[in-house]
């Protein structure tokens, strides 16, 4: 008898280590909400945006010139105040709308800006993209909006619960494929959720990132893949790191390979980071030409 009531005992106690363990799970709070934005011309713009459990909107890349509307109206919906404005590099699908908004920003209120900042030398490699991100600079510079230009990697911040880390920034070093080479690489992350964003790295800067000191910051739940899903970071960097999901900053033309002569005919590489993916084993993915506008809480 004894032995069935310690039994009993036995089994009402794991049953409430294994309740309150449950319910711990279940207090984890998401710090910030994340929205992956479709595109809006048949391109391949790189924008994210994120509200803070506080109400604070911050912006990653934020797309072409052309995707101005739909961004200004996204941000309006939101408070039309932007605390934080993360620009990967100054290519024009990545810093395009916010480009246009320090022209002309019709009322919208940005409180601060962070990129890395290309030296003149390396910003005339590549062109016309070139004189965009000189353009681009050239109105930074006039505007009173404080910038903060990270020159090594390595900063942690946090704006309510959201908080970041730059794991990458500007590497003046790679002459090949330059500027994507520079993206600013940075990781988000609440008690929730992880995500990298990697922008448009490429194959040097993304082996350069997993042989650094921040290699082991690179794992991370949601992974933004590189360079719109093809031709960015090597099959070894993306094997040498655990993610559980994928972001795809993608138009239908490049997830499909068709530029123009069908399904997968053309010479883009999506065809092969999909494989790596299912080598891997992820089974969850968001494609921005397939699922239009992501929410993650
Ligand atoms: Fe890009």
């Amino acid at each position: 008898m004894l032995k069935k009531i310690m039994l009993a005992l036995v089994l009402l106690m794991s049953a409430g280590v294994m309740v309150s363990a449950k319910s711990n799970k279940s207090k984890k709070q998401s710090g910030f909400t994340m929205w992956q934005l479709p595109m809006q011309v048949g391109n391949i713009g790189n924008s994210y945006v994120f509200r803070t459990s506080g109400g604070k909107v911050i912006v990653f890349d934020g797309g072409w010139p052309a995707e101005q509307l739909y961004l200004r109206g996204f941000i309006a919906g939101l408070g039309n105040e932007v605390e934080a404005w993360f620009i990967s590099h100054p290519h024009d699908d990545h810093m395009g709308v916010l480009w246009q908004i320090l022209k002309d920003p019709q009322g919208m209120k940005i409180n601060h800006i962070y990129h890395s900042r290309f030296s003149p030398e390396l910003v005339e490699l590549e062109q016309p993209y070139g004189e965009y991100a000189k353009d681009f600079y050239a109105v930074l510079d006039t505007v009173s909006i404080p910038v903060t230009d990270f020159r090594e990697p390595g900063y942690t911040g946090k704006i309510d619960d959201f908080n970041f880390k730059i794991l990458g920034v500007v590497n003046e070093e790679f002459h090949t494929n330059p500027f994507n080479n520079s993206s600013m690489v940075m990781k988000v992350w609440d008690d929730k959720k992880s995500i990298l964003f990697l922008a448009d790295t490429g194959a040097e800067s993304g082996d350069k990132l997993l042989n650094g000191p921040y290699r082991d910051d690179l794992s991370c739940d949601y992974l933004q893949v590189a360079h719109h899903g093809q031709h960015g970071c090597k099959e070894d960097f993306y094997k040498s790191i655990d993610f559980r999901a994928c972001l795809w900053p993608s138009a239908y033309w490049i997830w499909t390979n068709d530029q123009g002569g069908g399904y997968n005919t053309g010479n883009l590489e999506t065809f092969e980071t999909r494989r790596w993916m299912d080598e891997i084993g992820i089974k969850e993915h968001h494609v921005s030409c397939l699922e239009g506008l992501f929410k993650l809480e």
